[in-house]
């Protein structure tokens, strides 16, 4: 790793923007010095310039009580109001909100008015069905109108919503409705993915079904849309089509103010335990740097870009720049059903032609796909409407970077490859397009505002040229308010570490270059990133103990060409199974088996039979040996093992 970092730090190509960039640009150096000198007042000049507020604040931050953050404490407003309703009276209405494109050729174009009335009557159906403030509601859906309107309208009536990714399984499903005891839940019949309607509802249905003793069955009524036109089962008095209530409700709808500190959502995330963390997150703070965010990273003018963000709403990335950034700028954007290889492999590029869309921000996994099938399927399209380009959810390698850059950016559009997390809420480093040089592979500068460090384990500053941990060592409005109903976790996970110097512990590893530029080295916890999403190696190995044929387990990311990291498994099966099955069909009962609990990206990608597994004196599993093993590596230090030996039958049994 270390060898690999020092050839990274090597990479000396520059990028300045170009006259023509910078002079159209709507950010400037101007903005770093007003941060710098009054980091508050900044955020505060920022919020009312960005949004509009019911009730203006008074105060910017609170932070009274860390690590327990109030922004803009006393002000009010409505974040929907923000997103929607402003831009129809400042006579906006007639602009494309939505470019919708399904995943079989059907599409839609809905204005910024269209939205706004959707939205209306989807809250009224919400305030019908008694949800309100402080309600839970969980949406699962797939990539269509509906999920960014349903987002909206929960927002609008105060409620919470928690989207789960549709890709997640019944049981996931089920774990975060309890978590959360949500009331409502928003789904679909099914959506289109690789060219057939996956259903959904039936994991609504298996997700509601048998609620135990001491188990509360919160829900009372499940939303949901036609998209897939499949056959699904109906329980009357619970279920409602969307086709039914919402073209019925009232269109008009009064947005109400609620407080800055406002819940907005909960969007659950992986850590270092089984269990998935909810994290919360509230409204004016979070929509403030939201909009600031996605305005001057992707240099946004609102009446001319067209800006496309691939991410799922079920990640915090679709959350803050497909829903809230890009609305509360009131940006036209695409949004798409499905896989990029579907029906061709050139689907993507053929979107961008159609509605020339000007701004794209996607992740390294999908560049790193794309190079890997060739530059002859982009060449087959017109994408010279592109201005700008983004990347985030992992490291992205100079290859990748270079080849993002001159095959889908003709060897112009600048390269902004943005660093934050689920936590975080908005971005927290990046280039500045109109400003900042940029690097190959670097993340590189905190965003104005914002106050990041590379620290050693004692929270010592390790000064440019060194590696360590990156925190951030200032509360920034749009942080994690918190864990839903785990303060102590909240405390613990991200603030113990560093307690003395009050920085936030983001898990990651950094490394500052000589010009003070970030470079990200991964995480140095038990998390994953496979394909820029986030899984627990306890997670997962607890799905895999479950299964009954296992008798331990233990899982690695190892690192992989395409996806960044991969799922690796190292399963110990239990004598009177293994004698009576045959070990390589159990291995692959195991993948699916994991898919099944958690969903298909949590599926390994290889999942080893072995007969031991490597553990300290204390018992500890050694996942650094087995990482060695896994990426075909020579098996580094083992003396701390309880038995030395084990390290050899392990790699023995793997080939
Ligand atoms: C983790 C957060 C942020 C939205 C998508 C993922 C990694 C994210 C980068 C980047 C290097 C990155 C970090 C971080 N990560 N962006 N540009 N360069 N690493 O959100 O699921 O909360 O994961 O993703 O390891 O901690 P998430």
């Amino acid at each position: 790793m270390s060898s690999q970092i020092d050839h990274l730090l090597d990479e000396t190509r520059r990028f300045p923007p170009s006259d023509e960039f910078v002079a159209q640009s709507v950010s400037s150096p101007a903005l770093y010095e007003s941060a710098a000198n009054d980091r508050e007042a900044f955020w505060g000049e920022q919020s009312r310039d960005l949004l509009d507020w019911h009730r203006p604040f008074t105060q910017v931050l609170d932070w009274s009580t860390p690590p327990f953050a109030k922004w803009f404490d006393d002000g009010e407003l409505n974040v929907a109001y923000n997103c929607l309703d402003r831009h129809v009276e400042a006579g906006n209405g007639d602009r494309v909100a939505l470019h919708w494109e399904g995943e079989p050729g059907d599409s839609r174009s809905i204005t910024y008015a269209e939205l706004t009335e959707e939205v209306k009557r989807v809250a009224n159906v919400l305030e019908g069905l008694g949800v309100g403030h402080g309600d839970r509601v969980a949406i699962y859906l797939p990539m269509i109108p509906e999920a960014v309107a349903s987002m909206l309208a929960v927002a609008r009536v105060g409620a919470i919503h928690s989207v789960v990714f549709g890709g997640f399984s019944a049981d996931s499903l089920r774990s975060r409705i309890d978590d959360a005891g949500a009331k409502l839940v928003i789904t679909a019949d099914g959506g289109y993915r690789k060219g057939r309607v996956s259903a959904l509802k039936p994991a609504v249905d298996q997700a509601l079904a048998d609620r135990g003793e001491g188990e509360q069955q919160t829900v009372e009524h499940v939303l949901v849309v036609r998209r897939g036109e499949n056959e699904v089962e109906w329980h009357e008095g619970r279920d409602l089509w969307w086709h039914d209530v919402v073209p019925a409700a009232s269109a008009e709808h009064t947005a109400l103010a609620f407080p800055a500190e406002n819940p907005l959502f909960i969007l659950y995330t992986s850590g270092t335990t089984g269990k998935p963390k909810g994290i919360l997150h509230t409204s004016g703070g979070y929509l403030t740097q939201a909009a600031y965010s996605h305005k001057y990273v992707f240099d946004l003018h609102p009446e001319t870009d067209v800006y496309w963000c691939t991410a799922d709403i079920g990640w915090i990335t679709g959350h803050s720049y497909v829903t809230y950034g890009p609305l509360a700028n009131g940006a036209t954007q695409v949004i798409y059903e499905g896989t990029p290889d579907a029906p061709h492999p050139g689907r993507w590029w053929e979107i961008i032609e159609k509605y020339r869309v000007s701004i794209f921000y996607t992740a390294p996994t999908a560049i790193r796909s794309f190079m890997k099938i060739g530059r002859s399927v982009p060449a087959g399209f017109d994408l010279s409407s592109l201005r700008l380009l983004g990347s985030v959810g992992e490291p992205i390698n100079p290859e990748a970077w270079i080849w993002y850059r001159d095959v889908i950016g003709a060897g112009t559009t600048p390269i902004v490859d943005t660093w934050w997390q689920t936590e975080t809420g908005a971005i927290m480093v990046s280039a500045l397009p109109g400003v900042t040089s940029t690097k190959p592979g670097s993340a590189q500068v905190p965003l104005p505002g914002i106050s990041i460090d590379v620290v050693d384990e004692s929270g010592v500053e390790v000064g440019t040229g060194n590696g360590g941990l990156l925190v951030v060592t200032e509360p920034w409005p749009s942080m994690l308010r918190g864990i839903w109903g785990d303060p102590e976790r909240y405390r613990e996970t991200y603030w113990e570490k560093f307690e003395k110097q009050g920085f936030y512990f983001a898990g990651d590893g950094a490394r500052l270059d000589a010009d003070g530029d970030l470079w990200l080295l991964g995480r140095v916890d038990d998390v994953m990133n496979v394909s820029g999403h986030r899984l627990s190696t306890a997670e997962i190995e607890s799905s895999l103990v479950a299964h009954e044929a296992t008798a331990e387990a233990a899982v690695v990311g190892a690192s992989d060409e395409t996806t960044g990291q991969a799922v690796v498994a190292f399963v110990i099966i239990k004598e009177s199974y293994l004698s009576a099955h045959d070990p390589a069909g159990l291995a692959q009962q195991l993948r699916v088996w994991v898919g099944e609990q958690i969903g298909a990206i949590a599926r390994p990608r290889d999942v080893y039979i072995v007969g031991e597994l490597p553990k300290t004196r204390s018992g500890k599993i050694m996942r650094r040996l087995l990482r060695d093993v896994a990426e075909g590596r020579e098996v580094g230090d083992t003396t701390t093992l309880a038995d030395t030996a084990v390290m050899s039958i392990i790699s023995a049994q793997v080939k």
